[in-house]
């Protein structure tokens, strides 16, 4: 948020507003049909109380009474409760109203909404004592929450329109597609070819042609559907009857009613599981390789697979079967976790032996004497139905209707194991695969491109080294033979639609087989828990699938007609949020694929506002992900795209990520990232206008990609003016935040700085007239004018970081001496500012950061934002350079000395100790580090030894605690009076912020004994 800007009137631009009815007793929220009532009024919004008005302020009363006795149950509970500050606005919010006539209009008042209090109000419905208050669970009304909509769903017609709004690296087009719906022009920019159709796909279609275009793709999408069908239909076994266990299953339920048994005695299949069967190089035996056994671990119905074997040597067999499980077992006590694999090594089901990770690579690429491994089958999944039953067991039909008098069902998920139908469906699939290859080759329509060198080679590890082969024959099957469809639709639709509806059609069409290709290849995975298959980047990788899944592409639970649902439902959401908005064919949209280094297309000073989502360091390989799709996108619609460069693989070269395989280093890669964006970001400030804007999303919160990316854009001629977090997750008093959770995303604003005139500044300069006294400054201002947003801490850090940065930019370069100022430096002292001013709030003024030695400024200021949680290390190191303090690591015992703060490292499965050994035992240091995370230590888990001799004021607080425990008060006291006698105060204050701030009762009861029993 920039200096000078109203808080309250940003946050409400941005759709965070309530519209209130002002009445004696309090604010009545309009929402659902209320708010669309709303008429206006002399230029004001009005409601008129009409019969439907009077009736729902009723039905609000009630609402209100009922809430009140929810109130009174829950203060009657418990004093804390009574005065937790969620019931306290809750029951001032619960008064009854005043009284409205009808006839009479009421104005309407639009309010800032607080989504920070309807988080707290959220995480009070989980808290056990309010379930046990109300022996349930505590419900909101939609009135309690937040009480307005979706930012996307707002009316945005106050906002201006008409700006000229460019997005650099535009990736699937979210913000033009925004800016747009604002009634912007829009410059979209895109290297990556995939994304860069979708652009086309989000923006300019659903633009141009509405909704009227659903139908459209609907008609050519059906006919596409229904080729795949009747084509595949012939590589699935349909109409099989059920296998043993569930026909004794559905004869059992129809024990009463077995006239219907034949009816039902059929199967639809839903999707194919599969894992990889290697050669045991010990008993040459051939033997399946799963990571879990477990089929389904869906409460209401778990199932399991298990591998019976038989016979011996080379020539031993096995089977898969499948069953219920019960109590988390299998049928013989089996646990299912126990799969067949384990970090990469396989354990053979007949001998027993281990198979080394290397062996199964080699037999997956083919290379092993043993021979090359096989996809194999292990589980069918189904569905078949049954008939209901009343309670007297008979058959229920349709009373009415227009399915009168037929017979409800309902719906069975199994699982089966592979039959000789399923395997003479594969083989059949695989033969006519092979009979066709040529065909389809020479339509140019297998991916047989190599799978490029780049940062994830696991698929060329295990034998994937064409894109083709991450894809069984039965799947490759299906895709090419929906590309072939799409292939012989295509003059057809140009014919029948022209040529740009037509292209329109072609792409989603394609999107629907894209849909296909990412839920049917061996990079799919079996959920479990959802019972359903994770598309190929349910992580953004190639890891390797050790189980994977396989769609049905025709029947009743058809993946292909699924995937083009899919892309009919997303043009049908697009293009209605597009309906209302301004008449969007008006406007111009620009869509360019290249690189953002060098946009020539558009004209010097020619852009109002960019705004960008940048990619984020290494966080993501686009083009090297994104080739998946790629390879078969660039086969239908190469033709279609003039505009797009369309290269073999999409571009590595230029994409303006940190890529090590295509810089030959971590360093170097770094390097060029920095640099593509500092060439970004000068380009954005070439198109930009004198009084443009410049606005960035960044989400790594790593402390030296801030530094990285703050400096490109100093460097490259802007002035950060802001910096703010969007969407933080609670209001101020929560424990669970940290840098990676409470921001989901910041965004930085920067306008041109003018780089004629440089001013030489100083860091510190004579009598507080530095820049380090000007950032301690704004940062202040800051603090004060983000009050009215209650910004959790973190989130509040950020957002001081941009007054810093903007004091630093616009002075661009400090000098301190010789050296040049970085913008850490600058946030750092953005902390200090911050942290004192959170010790300050945390302590309710009783204790000022220099009152406190280095390890209790840290421990109070974690313990005030984190409570005992643990924190990444790198949010504690930023925290202890605010501080101007040190982390420092001890194995055991040491004195404290300098700024320094020690951290122990977690030890883990401690036994109990006793005696000599218990004193030296526990943590010395009040933080405690477990792999990247840091805590702070609980005082129970302290070194005694240390706190008899305590070295921080901290110390001296948790060796009070343990000795009230000890020994209750008494004890305590003469512990205070040998350590602080005659200068307890700190040690007192810290106490009290100990019980306010605690995370349980018990702790801060604790807390209020041990102070009142002092204070006597
Ligand atoms: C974080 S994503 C953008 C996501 C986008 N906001 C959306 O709604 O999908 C960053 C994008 O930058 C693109 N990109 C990477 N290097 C680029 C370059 N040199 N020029 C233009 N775009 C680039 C990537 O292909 C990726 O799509």
């Amino acid at each position: 948020m920039p200096e000078d800007t109203d808080a309250e009137a940003f946050v409400r631009m941005l759709g965070i507003e309530k519209k209130v009815v002002e009445l004696p007793g309090g604010q009545w929220v309009m929402i659902g049909k209320l708010a669309e009532r709303l008429e206006k009024q002399g230029g004001m919004e009005a409601l008129k109380v009409d019969a439907v008005v009077t009736r729902a302020f009723d039905k609000e009363q009630l609402r209100r009474a009922k809430k009140r006795g929810i109130i009174a149950t829950l203060k009657a509970y418990s004093p804390e409760l009574a005065n937790h500050p969620v019931v306290v606005r809750w029951e001032q919010e619960s008064q009854p109203l005043g009284q409205i006539h009808e006839g009479e209009y009421l104005s309407i008042k639009r309010v800032m909404g607080d989504p920070a209090h309807t988080n707290e109000r959220i995480e009070f419905k989980k808290r056990p004592d309010v379930r046990s208050a109300l022996g349930k669970e505590l419900s909101w009304d939609p009135e309690d929450l937040y009480g307005y909509g979706r930012a996307y769903q707002n009316d945005h017609s106050t906002v201006p329109s008409g700006l000229t709004v460019l997005d650099p690296t535009a990736g699937g087009g979210s913000i033009p597609f925004e800016a747009l719906r604002l009634g912007h022009n829009v410059i979209a920019n895109e290297l990556n070819p995939v994304a860069s159709v979708i652009l086309f796909a989000t923006l300019d279609y659903p633009a141009k042609y509405g909704e009227e275009l659903h139908s459209d793709i609907s008609h050519f999408g059906r006919k596409l559907v229904e080729k795949v069908h009747a084509y595949i239909q012939d590589y699935h076994p349909f109409g099989i009857t059920l296998c043993q266990s569930e026909k004794q299953r559905l004869d059992e339920h129809l024990a009463e009613n077995a006239d219907f048994i034949a009816q039902f005695n059929k199967e639809e299949i839903a999707d194919y599981l599969y894992c990889r069967q290697v050669t045991c190089p010990s008993c040459k035996a051939k033997t399946p390789l799963l990571n879990t056994c477990w089929l389904s671990k869906q409460a209401k119905d778990p199932w399991g697979v298990k591998i019976e074997t038989s016979g011996s040597g080379a020539s031993a067999r096995y089977r898969f079967e499948t069953y219920q499980a019960k109590n988390g077992l299998g049928p013989r006590g089996e646990n299912l976790e126990h799969g067949t694999v384990k970090r990469g090594i396989g354990q053979c089901v007949h001998c027993q032996q281990a198979i080394p990770g290397d062996e199964i690579k080699m037999q997956a690429r083919g290379e092993s004497q043993y021979g090359q491994w096989q996809d194999e089958l292990y589980a069918v999944v189904a569905i078949r139905h049954q008939p209901k039953l009343d309670r007297q067991g008979n058959v229920q039909r349709f009373a009415s209707g227009p399915r009168r008098g037929e017979i409800k069902t309902e719906k069975i998920s199994f699982f089966r194991p592979p039959n000789q139908h399923d395997q003479d469906a594969l083989a059949a699939a695989s033969d006519t695969l092979q009979a066709n290859w040529a065909r389809f080759d020479d339509q140019g329509l297998i991916p047989t491109e190599k799978f490029p060198q780049g940062n994830d080679m696991r698929p060329v590890t295990y034998g994937v080294d064409q894109w083709y082969k991450l894809f069984n024959d039965r799947q490759l099957l299906g895709h090419l033979t929906a590309m072939e469809t799409l292939k012989q639709l295509k003059p057809q639709i140009l014919r029948e639609l022209g040529d740009e509806r037509g292209r329109a059609v072609i792409t989603y069409l394609q999107f629907a087989i894209d849909k296909v290709v990412d839920y049917n290849s061996k990079q799919t995975r079996w959920h479990f828990g959802r019972g359903v298959i994770v598309g190929t980047f349910g992580r953004h990788d190639f890891s390797l699938k050790w189980t994977y899944g396989e769609i049905v592409l025709t029947g009743q639970n058809s993946g292909i007609a699924w995937g083009l649902s899919q892309v009919l439902d997303a043009y049908q959401g697009i293009s209605s949020l597009t309906k209302n908005a301004v008449d969007l064919k008006k406007q111009d949209l620009k869509i360019i694929n290249g690189s953002g280094v060098h946009i020539s297309d558009i004209d010097d000073n020619s852009v109002d506002f960019v705004c960008m989502d940048p990619p984020y360091y290494n966080n993501v390989q686009y083009s090297e992900l994104s080739d998946y799709y790629y390879v078969w996108q660039k086969r239908s619609l190469k033709e279609l795209y003039p505009e797009i460069a369309w290269t073999r693989l999409t571009n590595k070269r230029e994409e303006a990520v940190a890529n090590p395989a295509r810089d030959g280093s971590a360093r170097k890669a770094k390097e060029e990232y920095e640099e593509l964006m500092g060439e970004i970001f000068a380009e954005s400030r070439r198109v930009v206008k004198d009084d443009g804007l410049m606005t960035l999303m960044f989400t790594h919160k790593a402390q030296d990609a801030w530094e990285t990316l703050t400096r490109s854009l100093i460097e490259a001629g802007w002035e950060i003016t802001s910096c703010f977090p969007v969407e933080s997750e609670s209001g101020h008093s929560t424990h669970q935040m940290n840098m990676a959770s409470a921001a989901s995303t910041i965004f930085i604003s920067c306008r041109k700085r003018n780089r004629d005139n440089p001013e030489p500044a100083f860091w510190s300069g004579l009598g507080g007239s530095g820049i380090q006294h000007q950032v301690r400054g704004a940062v202040e201002a800051g603090l004060a004018e983000f009050r009215p947003l209650r910004l959790n801490a973190v989130d509040q850090m950020i957002a001081c970081y941009g007054r810093a940065l903007q004091v630093l930019s616009k002075h661009w370069p400090v000098m301190d001496g010789d050296d040049e100022v970085s913008p850490m430096r600058a946030m750092n002292e953005a902390s200090r500012v911050v942290a004192g001013h959170q010790i300050n709030e945390i302590t309710d003024g009783r204790i000022s950061v220099d009152d406190l030695d280095s390890e209790t400024a840290i421990a109070l200021t974690m313990y005030g934002i984190w409570g005992h949680d643990e924190v990444p290390f790198s949010e504690v190191l930023n925290l202890s350079r605010s501080l101007n303090t040190s982390l420092e690591n001890h194995a055991g015992g040491y004195s404290v000395h300098g700024r320094k703060v020690g951290v122990n490292s977690q030890i883990s499965g401690r036994r109990a100790i006793t005696g000599q050994a218990a004193e030296e035992s526990g943590y010395a240091a009040p933080l405690i580090k477990k792999g990247s995370k840091l805590r702070l230590t609980r005082p129970e888990e302290r070194n005694l030894k240390r706190l008899n001799n305590p070295q921080s004021d901290w110390d001296v607080l948790h060796g009070l605690l343990i000795k009230y425990r000890e020994g209750d008060v008494p004890v305590a006291r003469t512990y205070l009076e040998a350590h602080r006698e005659g200068n307890d105060s700190t040690v007192l204050d810290l106490l009290t912020v100990w019980g306010e701030e605690a995370e349980t009762a018990g702790v801060r009861n604790e807390a209020k004994a041990l102070l009142f029993g002092l204070r006597q």
